[in-house]
């Protein structure tokens, strides 16, 4: 796996100058790299070393001069969120769902009409260098006011389409809701009748998910008693154990949502939650995630607001869908497409036309529903 930071790194290590401080393999101050050429700082585990720094011996051998309290070599991992800190891009997909929220045209209009009671003056400041004062102006004005606002036509159509797809999987017979990456996800207190002694455990970092829960007290005066949050890091934790501490039931048939996660976390934590699915969830039980493929600009890029936000895009599915990873992990595809399927059907009307920004840079990711097959072995 490359990291954000580790092609340059390689190519001028020789004449590099590292300066930091971290304890457990967490960064305690913002450091600095100076390369000729380049300037990395670094902050939290927003960086990974473990693969061009392979200990102390290696270091002075290339003249590299590098103060840390050692932890650094083993496994700093992209754990990508900062310690104590809520993931920034999860407060990032609320806002643009709220903006979408706005939309005077109903057709059109994102369904997340909770995403802005999220959103409390703590999220705001946390997304300092984006333009949250969108937040408070009308639709035309907030997408006058963000980058890329085709990104909140993108989040139309996936909360369109996962709420549909939710439905139908309730329809269909699923008795538990798992979200996983959960962030900002509205759905457990959008749909409260539909999911009324329906069980939702919601899988995130700990702090995303204590802000979050601050903000759905705010909002609700209380935590649905129907949702449960289950903290763990995909990359480290077993979703076994934490999931059945939480009274999940690997026999139900389940309905698990996977919403912008998969391109953050690495592929061996991409295949263990699918291989999850696989072997502790009942019989036709169903995951929706979208992705991107390998060949995603964004991948390893350290000039993507995601990577400066400490969140860098680090896998993407290899050839053209998502189809052989998933069967590998001994689940059945249900469907797999573009985001420029989802975007005709749920980001324009009928007759063509749309209210929503549109860009010239889709398809971007896709969409995939999968299966536990009948007469899976576990
Ligand atoms: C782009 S946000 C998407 C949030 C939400 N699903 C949505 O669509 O708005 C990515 C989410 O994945 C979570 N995440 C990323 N890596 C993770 C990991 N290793 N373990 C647990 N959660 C992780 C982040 O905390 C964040 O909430």
């Amino acid at each position: 796996m490359a990291s954000a930071v580790e092609s340059p790194i390689l190519h001028a290590l020789s004449s590099a100058v590292i300066e930091a401080d971290a304890s457990d393999g967490i960064l305690t101050q913002p450091a600095t790299i100076v390369v000729p050429g380049w300037v990395f700082r670094l902050r939290g585990r927003s960086a990974r070393f473990e693969h061009f720094i392979t200990g102390e011996e290696t270091m002075r051998a290339m003249g590299v001069s590098l103060v840390v309290s050692f932890g650094l070599t083993a496994a700093v991992t992209v754990s990508a969120v900062e310690p104590g800190q809520p993931s920034k891009t999860s407060i990032w997909t609320a806002t643009l769902r709220a903006i979408g929220a706005k939309n005077p045209d109903p057709e059109l209009r994102n369904p997340d009409d909770f995403a802005s009671k999220l959103l409390g003056p703590q999220e705001r400041t946390i997304l300092n260098d984006f333009p949250m004062d969108a937040l408070d102006l009308d639709f035309q004005a907030a997408l006058k006011r963000i980058p890329s606002p085709a990104m909140v036509t993108t989040l139309v159509a996936r909360t369109r389409y996962i709420d549909a797809t939710m439905d139908q999987a309730l329809h269909q017979g699923a008795r538990q809701i798992i979200i996983l990456g959960a962030g900002f996800d509205s759905r457990a207190y959008r749909f409260t009748e539909r999911l009324a002694g329906i069980p939702v455990f919601e899988v995130d970092y700990g702090p995303t998910q204590e802000y979050k829960k601050r903000r759905v007290i705010d909002a609700l005066g209380t935590l649905p008693r129907n949702v449960r949050y289950v903290p763990m890091d995909f990359a480290k934790d077993d979703l076994v154990s934490q999931l059945q501490s939480a009274g999940y039931s690997p026999t139900a048939r389940s309905f698990f949502v996977w919403e912008g996660v998969t391109r953050y976390i690495p592929e061996s934590a991409v295949r263990s939650t699918l291989r999850f699915v696989a072997r502790h969830s009942g019989v036709d039980s169903t995951i929706v995630f979208d992705y991107v493929l390998s060949t995603n600009g964004a991948i390893n890029n350290p000039k993507t607001q995601f990577a400066q936000w400490g969140e860098p895009f680090v896998f993407g599915f290899p050839g053209d869908t998502a189809r052989q990873l998933v069967q590998q992990e001994a689940l059945e595809v249900v469907s797999d497409v573009a985001d420029a399927q989802l975007l005709a059907s749920y980001a324009r009307h009928a007759d063509g036309s749309t209210s929503l920004p549109w860009s010239a840079t889709w398809p971007v990711q896709r969409y995939c529903v999968a299966r536990v097959p009948v007469g899976r072995a576990r």
